[in-house]
């Protein structure tokens, strides 16, 4: 490990794992190697990553493509997945590697977990969203027919390798759901990395920049989910942002991008966490202008009344309430149980 790396360390699995940070796709590679040694492996991308990116997939492995989006992280696939390492007799000993966004990551990573009641997985990140957020953490899962991410497992990974190459091929859109989780980190645990954030911020986001503060947005992720894997409390505040953000993206029948969802559910947390006293104007009007200086359009076409409609069927409901994360100041939220 170089001292950029990071290590988490999950005390309830027993378990440590690092995230190595690669500049290419070469270093990349020879750091892949070196894990998949003699270990029988399956790589499993989209066609997307397969053919946007120059990533030179090991040719001593398997490698399973399967269609890119959110309306294939679903049983059918991870039936395929399955399929293709029991025809190919995989077993215990074998491993597979998730090279993709957070859709590919949950999927390998539920499948991994449980073909033959569990085996070891490797997580590629190729989005920034994936890199400073899915991830990271070990959660992992498909959606069904009742809703996002409703059927799941956590399967902490061997070995998280976030390389900066695959980030150049990223459409803007991409990039900008990465920093709205990036922003939601600075918000929940650490003023000095929203105000390193701030110091970057324009409308064109630029990788140059971006990079060196994936580190330190995973720091506050790592430092949750070692505290609180299976989200019995501090996990919680990973959701700042994404209860009204889950409400805008349904009603938008998911045109509304995830970053743009999550920096409008973010305002909506912030502007009501001022109205009941609990957030001072001054720290609002600072959450805002970041949104803003990043280019997010912070405006919503929906009324309160169907933002609270579609938010009854958060899956982080609990009996007749939802726990929502308010901000308290930059760098501090609570949780507040609103009765529905
Ligand atoms: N993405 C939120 C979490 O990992 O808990």
């Amino acid at each position: 490990m170089n001292t950029n790396d990071i290590l988490v360390d999950i005390p309830t699995k027993q378990k440590t794992y690092p995230i190595i940070f690669e500049d290419s796709f070469p270093d990349l590679n020879t750091q892949l190697n070196s894990q998949i040694n003699s270990r029988k492996t399956l790589i499993i991308t989209d066609e997307n990553v397969k053919n946007k990116t120059n990533f030179d997939f090991q040719k001593n492995s398997h490698l399973l493509i399967l269609p890119p989006g959110e309306q294939h992280k679903r049983w059918s696939t991870i039936n395929t997945i399955l399929n293709y390492a029991f025809k190919n007799n995989f077993d215990r000993y074998s491993q597979f590697v998730a090279v993709g966004g957070g859709v590919v990551g949950d999927m390998v990573g539920f499948a991994a977990s449980v073909f033959m009641r569990g085996i070891p997985f490797i997580q590629i990140p190729t989005t920034l969203l994936a890199m400073v957020d899915a991830s990271v953490g070990g959660k992992t899962g498909i959606d069904c027919a009742y809703g996002k991410n409703l059927i799941g497992t956590f399967h902490q990974p061997e070995f998280i390798f976030c390389c900066r190459e695959f980030l150049n091929s990223l459409p803007e859109m991409e990039i900008k759901n990465g920093i709205a989780e990036m922003i939601k980190h600075g918000i929940l645990g650490s003023e000095d990395h929203f105000q390193d954030l701030e110091n970057i911020a324009t409308s064109t986001p630029n990788i140059e920049s971006i990079f060196p503060l994936i580190r330190n947005s995973i720091l506050i992720k790592k430092k949750i989910v070692e505290a609180d894997e299976k989200e019995a409390n501090i996990r919680m505040y990973l959701n700042l942002g994404h209860t009204f953000g889950h409400a805008v993206e349904l009603l938008s029948n998911f045109e509304i991008p995830h970053g743009q969802a999550v920096a409008i559910g973010t305002m909506m947390a912030t502007d009501f966490a001022v109205n009941k006293g609990i957030c001072d104007l001054n720290q609002a009007k600072e959450i805002k202008s970041i949104f803003e200086h990043f280019g997010f359009d912070l405006s919503c076409n929906f009324s309160e009344k169907e933002i609270f409609n579609a938010m009854q069927h958060d899956k982080k409901r609990k009996d007749e309430t939802i726990q929502l994360i308010l901000p308290k100041r930059i760098g501090e939220v609570i949780i507040w149980e609103m009765e529905i």
